[in-house]
């Protein structure tokens, strides 16, 4: 009997950690789950939408037409009301080049200065778009949100980003006074997978 190869799917990210989540929140899917760092190099592309979901179909569509595979990409940020919804598309790169994680949140909490608690709402946003070479480009997509508010000062050495500075809503600790575990729980990636789950099960299921 000749056994089937599973149906490989490209996770559009040369983050490893990220890789490595989306294994473990996709150990559900039947398919084998790639990571850029495991292709040749290919410059990536502009990352020049106005949303997340914009980035992430231009992400996921790139990387489908070039390797000729399913390509699943996410984009994601931390959106801030008083802010006008900075640094949004710009979290990873908000204040410019060369800053660190910590200098990012120290200016964002800066701008932040005389902004009494109850306006200091927030979420983190994520969008995932799959592409499917093989019915020309085409995606699907899904998007998860987790509110909650910007606090006084950093807490917490867990997770990365803005984690040390956002409480989600209805908790007392930061993102990142919490386990990876306790994370994923609440966390707009999950959310956001968990809600794609169904259609690439799907796709995967017809290929
Ligand atoms: P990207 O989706 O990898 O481009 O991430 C964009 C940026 O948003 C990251 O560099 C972080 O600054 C921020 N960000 C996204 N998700 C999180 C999170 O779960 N915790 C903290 N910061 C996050």
């Amino acid at each position: 009997m000749i056994e089937s190869q599973p149906v490989r799917v490209l996770i559009a990210t040369q983050n490893a950690g990220k890789v490595r989540e989306f294994r473990r929140l996709l150990a559900q899917v039947p398919a084998m789950f790639v990571g850029l760092e495991e292709l040749p190099r290919i410059t990536a592309p502009d990352e020049d939408g106005s949303t997340f979901l914009a980035n992430a179909i231009t992400k996921a569509r790139y990387y489908s037409q070039h390797f000729g595979e399913i390509a699943l990409a996410d984009d994601s940020g931390l959106v801030v009301d008083a802010l006008d919804g900075a640094p949004g598309v710009h979290s990873a790169r908000y204040g410019g080049d060369g800053l660190s994680d910590m200098d990012r949140l120290r200016l964002l909490l800066k701008n932040l200065e005389g902004v009494p608690k109850e306006h200091r709402t927030a979420r983190f946003e994520c969008a995932i778009a799959v592409a499917n070479p093989q019915c020309h480009g085409e995606f699907m997509h899904a998007t998860g949100t987790v509110e909650g508010r910007i606090i006084f000062e950093p807490r917490g050495r867990n997770g990365f980003g803005y984690d040390p500075i956002f409480v989600p809503t209805g908790e007392t600790r930061t993102t990142a006074e919490m386990s990876a575990d306790e994370k994923d729980s609440l966390s707009h990636r999950a959310r956001a997978i968990e809600a794609i789950v169904p259609a690439l099960s799907g796709l995967i299921g017809d290929r």
